[in-house]
């Protein structure tokens, strides 16, 4: 065994679609943050996420940028959050969910997760928000996260802010493809990020995008993302913009990518299947799968949860066996009320995050990894049980 097995790789289409729309952009000359294949790239998007399970649809539009990061910036300055206001983000993530707040000048109010999903907890959301007003501040958007690619409990999310009319700006980065009740997650709020970074469920090497309610609101979020330029034959300046568009030639990797999407989409869940099965007699050794059958995650990493007293070891002692059997694997993500960086941050917790951080791992699920590799880490974590 000399070849590392990686969390989640990029992959690309056999048949070579994605150098097929690249070879183009060069031939005609589309070297720029605009052209053909981004607008080829926004209308495959746009037909996926609008269709839904039992082929209704719905008539979102989407906008391709230069990253998820960018396209929650992106989402934060249509939503006018400025200087002084505070926004609620889930603590559960990776940072880039809520640095953006920052970008702004904003505050963000975290918030833990419930043991389930592991995303936003909707009753203590609640609480967060009758607590924030009560103190004089009204939130002036909620983030919530579909963390691994598993659906957050939106419809409870969404009751509560429609209530308390405060928009939701849905972080899908590693929810691509993931469904709730049949429709994708990402659509549900007023915004919905995307990200197609190198290590996502499809990639454009970097890059995102974001969903927007309408094609007007998108226009919008198209101007600011080229530098906000007023439509003048001289350049003139109304408000201060940004260079967030994906280029022609990223996109032409993201055609690509969304002829082979369905299929990273089966393999990613293959692979829980084959966790699932190869770990059940693992005492002390959890695959974490959807809470309810009306969520379809994209299972973009699977992951576990380590019962040292069980196990005979704790999770890091798990990676540090895997890792010496050449096998990547992560602990989950460090919460933010719990970063160096947010410690002055509200934060209204409850224990699960904690605890999920200091006992899971992320494990191989990407499409490079095989049936070969997959039956290898399971029998190296059989192997490490005490
Ligand atoms: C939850 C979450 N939000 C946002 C991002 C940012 O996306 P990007 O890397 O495309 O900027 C990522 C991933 O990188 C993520 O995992």
């Amino acid at each position: 065994m000399t070849n590392k097995i990686w969390l989640c790789l990029a992959h690309m289409s056999e048949a070579g679609e994605e150098m097929k729309y690249i070879k183009e952009a060069f031939d005609t000359n589309w070297v720029v943050p605009l052209g053909p294949n981004v607008n080829g790239f926004e209308a495959d998007l746009e037909e996926f996420v609008n269709t839904l399970n039992d082929g209704r649809k719905i008539e979102k539009s989407v906008v391709a940028l230069s990253a998820g990061t960018a396209a929650i910036h992106l989402a934060l300055v249509a939503l006018d959050i400025k200087n002084g206001d505070e926004v609620i983000c889930q603590s559960f993530t990776f940072a880039a969910s809520a640095n953006p707040v920052v970008y702004q000048g904003a505050t963000p109010v975290f918030v833990d997760s419930e043991p389930g999903t592991w995303n936003m907890d909707p009753n203590l959301l609640e609480y967060a928000i009758k607590d924030r007003i009560s103190k004089g501040k009204k939130p002036k958007a909620i983030i919530p996260v579909y963390l691994y690619g598993m659906p957050a409990y939106i419809d409870e999310i969404m009751e509560i802010a429609n209530r308390y009319e405060i928009p939701v700006l849905e972080d899908a980065a590693e929810g691509f493809g993931s469904r709730y009740r049949g429709q994708v997650c990402g659509t549900f709020g007023k915004y919905g990020v995307m990200s197609f970074n190198g290590n996502k469920m499809i990639t454009t090497s970097g890059g995102g995008a974001l969903i927007c309610p309408n094609e007007e609101a998108a226009k919008r979020i198209l101007f600011y993302a080229t530098q906000a330029r007023e439509p003048l034959p001289y350049y003139q300046h109304e408000h201060i913009g940004y260079n967030y568009r994906m280029s022609n030639i990223c996109a032409g990797i993201g055609r690509g990518q969304m002829t082979i999407v369905d299929d990273h989409l089966a393999h990613h869940i293959h692979a829980k299947d084959r966790y699932v099965e190869g770990l059940a007699n693992v005492d002390g050794i959890t695959v974490h799968v959807a809470p309810e059958d009306y969520m379809e995650p994209n299972y973009w990493l699977n992951t576990i949860i380590v019962e040292p007293k069980k196990f005979g070891m704790d999770y890091d002692q798990l990676r540090l066996n895997l890792d010496a059997a050449n096998i990547e694997s992560r602990p989950l993500w460090k919460p933010m009320h719990m970063q160096p960086v947010y410690k002055d941050a509200p934060a209204y917790v409850n224990g699960v995050s904690e605890t999920l951080f200091k006992k899971g791992l992320c494990l191989p699920s990407g499409p490079m990894v095989t049936d070969e590799d997959l039956a290898y880490i399971i029998e190296t974590i059989q192997k490490a049980k005490r």
